[in-house]
């Protein structure tokens, strides 16, 4: 095979956990949660010394995110107002890991619906918000599971990582290092989740979704070409999870909110909103693309207010849910894994020559587009 160095997308794989929580579910524990808090503190709350805990509900987190259930590897624990927190039996060194093993199921799917040969795949990239641990990288691990020679590395940009990641692979390629590259993104967001905070223990779901970018010489015949890659990051505090491996150094404030999910969601709405907007803008001038022309955004799935706005600026309209759709009622925010999600289950349906855009947007600030064009 004689390289063309063009990125292709040959395929998509996704993951979903079986198990989902409603927001009515959710809500229930969470109120539980509150009113055993409530009762427990009566005389400090009486007293003045600590605020009382304020209910969730149902309403509010429709209305203000979109949001209606998300998936998740362990329900029960979750929902049980005195744990709150995902829990399972810790794992052997000699046994797969958990972010490893839904990685792999995600990427085997990919694999298969490209037909391809894992053997064939020069390189792993595990792209996502939270790896399991420092090091082996995820990526070797999944690279190993899969049976893949080459190289893996890990790679975390938040909730833009799997485009950022596609960009990598896709250098790889335009510079011949490589001619196969899964992206891999497991999402497990349950584990870094604050589930007692009321202001956001409604967003995030688990999920994992692979991407195999390859040369356009090895790619079956359909295929999405990618027209071009753009990457933005802008410094912002307001995403933040102070979680590290120098959180020991101060082991008094090792517990603290901080070290989870925080954010200041209406501030990402409103500065996020018009930096999206015009990197996709720019980008689209740049590669000569007619943004009204485009047949689908499938955008990041973390607020569909956020998602409505940004397509109406891109598109020229308000779009409707075939030109922009959502899975995140359905599925959360799935971070990084939000805009693959959307892509992998609503593309099949597109023509040749359709042109559309994979978008992220996310903690860091962290921006990705890429756009891509039907094939075969
Ligand atoms: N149930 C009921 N009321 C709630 C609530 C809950 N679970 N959580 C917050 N509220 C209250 C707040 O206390 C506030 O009350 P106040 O007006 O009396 O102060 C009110 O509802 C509005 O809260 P606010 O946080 O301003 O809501 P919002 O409309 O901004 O929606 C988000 C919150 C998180 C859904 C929204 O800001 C968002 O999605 N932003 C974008 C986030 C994003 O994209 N992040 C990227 C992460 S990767």
């Amino acid at each position: 095979m004689q390289p063309t160095h063009r990125p292709v997308i040959s395929a998509t794989g996704l993951f979903t956990p079986e198990e989902s929580i409603s927001n009515e579910e959710l809500v229930a524990s969470f109120n539980t949660y509150v009113e055993r808090f409530n009762a427990r503190n009566a005389e400090a709350i009486a007293a003045g010394e600590i605020e009382p805990l304020e209910p969730s509900s149902v309403e509010f987190i429709e209305k203000a995110s979109g949001i209606k259930a998300r998936h998740v590897i362990a329900k029960a624990p979750v929902l049980d107002p005195e744990i709150m927190a995902p829990r399972w039996a810790e794992r052997a060194n000699d046994e797969l890991s958990i972010l490893a093993e839904i990685g792999v199921k995600a990427a085997r799917e990919a694999l298969e619906r490209a037909g391809r040969d894992a053997a064939d795949v020069d390189a792993v990239l595990c792209a996502a918000s939270n790896m399991q641990r420092p090091y082996p990288a995820m990526a070797i691990e999944i690279q190993q599971a899969l049976g893949i020679e080459g190289f893996g590395f890990d790679m975390n940009v938040a909730c833009s990582s799997a485009t950022f990641g596609i960009q990598t692979a896709a250098d790889y390629i335009r510079a011949g290092n490589a001619r196969s590259v899964l992206v891999v993104s497991p999402e497990i967001t349950s584990g870094h989740l604050n589930w007692r905070d009321r202001d956001s223990h409604f967003i995030f779901g688990d999920v994992a979704t692979a991407v195999l970018v390859e040369d356009a010489a090895m790619a079956p015949t359909q295929h999405w070409d990618i027209l071009g890659t753009r990457l933005k990051t802008v410094f912002s505090n307001n995403i933040r999870n102070n979680f590290g491996f120098l959180n020991r150094a101060h082991p008094e404030t090792a517990d603290r909110p901080d070290k989870l999910f925080v954010q200041q969601g209406r501030k990402v709405f409103k500065e996020v909103v018009p930096m999206v907007s015009q990197m996709i803008l720019d980008e689209a001038e740049r590669l000569e693309i007619d943004p009204q022309g485009l047949r689908r955004l499938w955008l990041h799935q973390a607020n569909t207010g956020m998602n409505r706005l940004i397509a109406h600026r891109v598109l020229g309209h308000e779009a409707n849910e075939d030109e922009s759709p959502t899975v995140l009622d359905t599925y959360g925010n799935t971070s990084s894994a939000g805009s693959i999600i959307a892509f992998h289950l609503h593309s099949d349906d597109l023509a040749p020559g359709d042109t559309g855009l994979i978008c992220s947007f996310g903690a860091g600030y962290s921006a990705g587009t890429v756009f891509v064009r039907r094939i075969g």
